[in-house]
């Protein structure tokens, strides 16, 4: 349980929640047992429900991790969608690519293994969503191209921008996380609200959930 949302708020929101499926909930198991920083279930449906309302096709996730809000993305997409996802750690990759096979998702979804800001100058846009949950430090270096690869009227979505409410000033008393990730995505925070190309509005369900729309003209 997040420290924003009270618990009884989340577990009322997890009640109403009815999007889930076996796999997911297998895979969320798996994540939880190895105690691995998954989205949850609600973060999963707010995703759906935003790359349906884009009509998204073509998505980017940068941080596959196990291949949870993979599946959460990729079930939104057409029969002839796809969806690129990138992860640092290998294993991890090969363990996501075994959940999305679980999913029947194998022919729209490729993991790329290593660094996404290496492997962001080789992918083509436009992309119509983005999901943006990969190391915390890089968030800022990889906005303008991300916002570079996104079409104008897609989404920039972006997880954990409260940082368990550290990047409010004063709210955590004693505060746990590293402080450099911490400054690191306060700094994330003020660049997309302010971006010329974007507009922003930031949901606080459970970690925080940025997102922002390109603009259609610029
Ligand atoms: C961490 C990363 C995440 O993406 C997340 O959702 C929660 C925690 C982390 O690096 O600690
Ligand atoms: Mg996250």
């Amino acid at each position: 349980m997040g420290r924003i949302v009270p618990d009884l708020v989340e577990q009322y929101l997890s009640r109403l929640n009815r999007q889930s499926d076996t796999v997911l909930d297998a895979v969320a198991a798996a994540g939880a047992a190895r105690g691995l920083p998954l989205i949850d279930a609600e973060v999963g449906a707010l995703l759906r429900v935003l790359a349906g309302a884009v009509g998204a096709a073509r998505m980017l996730e940068i941080g596959t991790a196990i291949g949870y809000s993979t599946i959460w993305l990729a079930g939104a997409l057409p029969a002839s969608g796809t969806l690129v996802t990138m992860e640092m750690d290998a294993e991890r990759a090969r363990e996501a690519r075994e959940h999305i096979a679980a999913a029947g998702l194998s022919d729209r979804v490729m993991v790329m293994v290593g660094d996404a800001r290496l492997m962001l100058a080789k992918v083509a846009g436009p992309f119509d969503l983005i999901f943006q949950d990969g190391d915390k430090q890089l968030y800022n270096p990889m906005l303008d191209r991300l916002v570079d690869l996104l079409r104008p009227g897609g989404l920039l979505i972006t997880d954990n921008v409260l940082w368990d409410g550290e990047v409010v000033p004063g709210f955590i008393p004693s505060p746990a996380r590293r402080a450099e990730d911490t400054r690191a995505i306060a700094g994330y925070n003020e660049r997309v609200n302010a971006h010329p190309a974007l507009r922003a509005s930031t949901v606080p369900l459970r970690d925080g959930v940025s997102i922002a729309v390109k603009h259609r003209s610029p």
